[in-house]
């Protein structure tokens, strides 16, 4: 059976770089002639049957927004095997055939579920946690990590004025990728991530040297997996009586607009999974490894922990002295 008719939607977290996705997936369907739909509200939307055509135009000028046009929503009906079939029913009863969904691993549990109801689906790395497996990067992570930099580089210049030190913050669920790559490109002294185990007192006796030997700040990166900074700044403080000042990002790295790398990750990502739709491809997430495309059967990727990239954590450490 070909593909006639495709939705989009975007589901979980929303993550810089979605619209950039959504637009692909519409543009590359419409180039191969096929009808296609945008869901809002995720599988929400699908439940409520919040669906319309898309066209060209529909995802004009927002190749450079945050955000997602479709919006998204965590929805716990669609947990349910009821909930997924009446979503599969409402695909159906408007002849759309396929999905993509642009999410994490959650949302991809969702379409792998629709994907065994003969919806055809295909799943795309929506997030900034850069925790799904099978995949080098995540649509978002680039930009959430550069909002990172952008803070610390400016929390660095009132911290060496006052030769203090900072305790950073950052997202990433169970996931200690952006503490580890934001934390390698600001120099930070320490980062916290939940892959690795650490000793707060080495940390502490660290800074307290570092500070006698003439550094004029301190930077800890931690990421929000391994538990509350206020907690560990009180405990350093109580170590080596130098009292971090903390600092929560929040969900402000999860706005603004997407750096080029994470718009074409998404361009290329969303045109992608048209093509695997249209050769033939469903139930799998698509990636990028090494540079190239690649889709993964569902069942290898949900639930699967991405590795966590011992070596690049060393490298930061060595250089952090
Ligand atoms: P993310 O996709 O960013 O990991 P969530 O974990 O919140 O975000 O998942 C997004 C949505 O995906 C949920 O609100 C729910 O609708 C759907 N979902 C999550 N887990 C499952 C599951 N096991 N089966 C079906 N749908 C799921
Ligand atoms: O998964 C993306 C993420 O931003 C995580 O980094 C964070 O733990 C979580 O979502 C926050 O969720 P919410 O938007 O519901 O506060």
């Amino acid at each position: 059976m070909s593909v006639k008719s495709i939705a989009v939607l975007t589901s979980g977290g929303d993550s810089q770089g979605m619209n950039a996705a959504v637009r692909a997936v519409v543009r590359s369907a419409i180039v191969h002639n096929l009808e296609v739909y945008g869901i809002q509200r995720g599988y929400q939307g699908l439940l409520n049957d919040d669906i319309r055509k898309m066209d060209l135009r529909s995802v004009g000028d927002i190749i450079q927004r945050g955000g997602t046009i479709l919006q998204t929503a965590r929805c716990l009906e669609f947990q349910t095997e009821e909930g997924q079939k009446r979503g599969a029913e409402n695909l159906r009863k408007r002849g759309i055939d396929s999905l993509v969904v642009i999410g994490g691993d959650g949302s991809y549990q969702g379409a792998y579920k629709l994907s065994k109801l003969g919806i055809r689906t295909m799943g795309l790395p929506g997030t900034i946690d850069n925790d799904i497996a099978y995949t080098d990067f995540t649509i978002g992570f680039d930009t959430a990590v550069s909002i990172v930099v952008d803070a610390v580089n400016k929390l660095r210049d009132t911290m060496t004025s006052h030769e203090r030190s900072s305790v950073v913050e950052v997202m990433g669920r169970h996931c200690g990728d952006i503490a580890l790559y934001s934390g390698l490109a600001c120099g930070a002294e320490t980062i916290l991530v939940p892959e690795v185990p650490y000793e707060l007192d080495e940390v502490a006796h660290r800074m307290k040297e570092n500070f006698d030997n003439g550094k004029r700040h301190s930077i800890i990166i931690a990421a929000e997996g391994v538990g509350k900074c206020d907690d560990i700044a009180a405990y350093i403080h109580k170590v080596n009586g130098i009292e971090p000042r903390v600092t929560v990002l929040g969900h402000i790295q999860r706005g603004g607009t997407p750096t080029h790398n994470d718009r074409i990750l998404a361009s290329r990502l969303g045109d992608f999974a048209v093509r695997r739709l249209l050769a033939g491809d469903s139930g799998k997430a698509c990636g990028v490894i090494r540079g190239e495309l690649v889709a993964t059967d569902f069942e290898k990727v949900v639930g699967t922990k991405k590795e966590f990239d011992i070596e690049l954590y060393n490298l930061a450490l060595r250089l952090s002295q």
